[in-house]
């Protein structure tokens, strides 16, 4: 099934996961794209990317959108026209989304890679980290961090704002499958909660609004 994965996050919340796996040509069944999408798509060289951004029609297909609903604003932020909250990820071959009725919501899918260990101090204290067993734990909790930090990034949407410096991720045990995190940008503090899952070496983090600390 090339629908992966549906999760309710609450009432108002929820998000679907895709596996492209299908050809190009069966990812156009039941797809227009706006003259906007379809001028990015024809930018597109790796036939990756332009699956991608195809499933993702889908998966907005899943909850009653088309393309035309989508509206990409100057930072690359998309909206939904009437006024519901969308966030929009890809990675490899897993696309996702998260659409809320009610709040800014931000998802992340990336694949475990121990590249992540080289750019780690760039976005979290990397101190924290060597208690941990092994390099792999390492791998997967700092996939986690990266995750939270992009999710939270989508949320907020302000250039400037430093993932060491502006955001920091509560630390987690994996078992949990959440966290949460705060964002201290320009004297204002905001908290969200952060859950996560992991599948096929690849984790999924998605952030909403803590509504009792905001
Ligand atoms: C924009 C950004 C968040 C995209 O994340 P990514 O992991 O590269 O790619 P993803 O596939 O997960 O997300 C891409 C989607 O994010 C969405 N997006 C793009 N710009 C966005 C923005 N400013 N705000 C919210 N969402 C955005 C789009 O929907 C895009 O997909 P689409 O254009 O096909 O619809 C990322 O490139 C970025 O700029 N991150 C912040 C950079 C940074 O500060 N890094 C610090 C390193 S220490």
């Amino acid at each position: 099934m090339p629908l992966y994965k549906t999760i309710t996050v609450n009432e108002e919340t929820s998000l679907a996961i895709w596996k492209v796996e299908e050809t190009e040509e069966k990812l156009w069944e039941k797809v227009k794209l706006t003259s906007h999408c379809q001028t990015r798509f024809n930018g597109m060289k790796s036939e990756l990317h332009r699956k991608a951004f195809l499933s993702i029609r889908h998966l907005l297909a899943e909850y009653g959108y088309e393309d035309a609903d989508l509206i990409y604003d100057e930072n690359g932020k998309p909206h939904l026209k009437d006024g519901n909250f969308i966030s929009i990820t890809h990675s490899h071959n897993f696309t996702g989304i998260i659409i809320s009725t009610t709040e800014h919501v931000g998802i992340d899918i990336e694949m475990q890679r121990d590249k992540i260990l080289r750019i780690a101090h760039k976005f979290t204290p990397f101190e924290e980290y060597k208690t941990l067993a092994n390099t792999a734990a390492v791998v997967r909790k700092l996939t986690i961090v990266w995750g939270a930090k992009e999710s939270l990034y989508k949320i907020y949407g302000h250039k400037g704002l430093s993932f060491l410096e502006h955001i920091n991720v509560k630390d987690f045990l994996f078992d949990a499958q959440k966290t949460t995190a705060q964002i201290t940008f320009k004297g204002n503090l905001s908290h969200y909660k952060i859950k996560f899952l992991e599948f096929e070496a690849f984790t999924c983090v998605y952030a909403t609004r803590d509504k009792e600390l905001n």
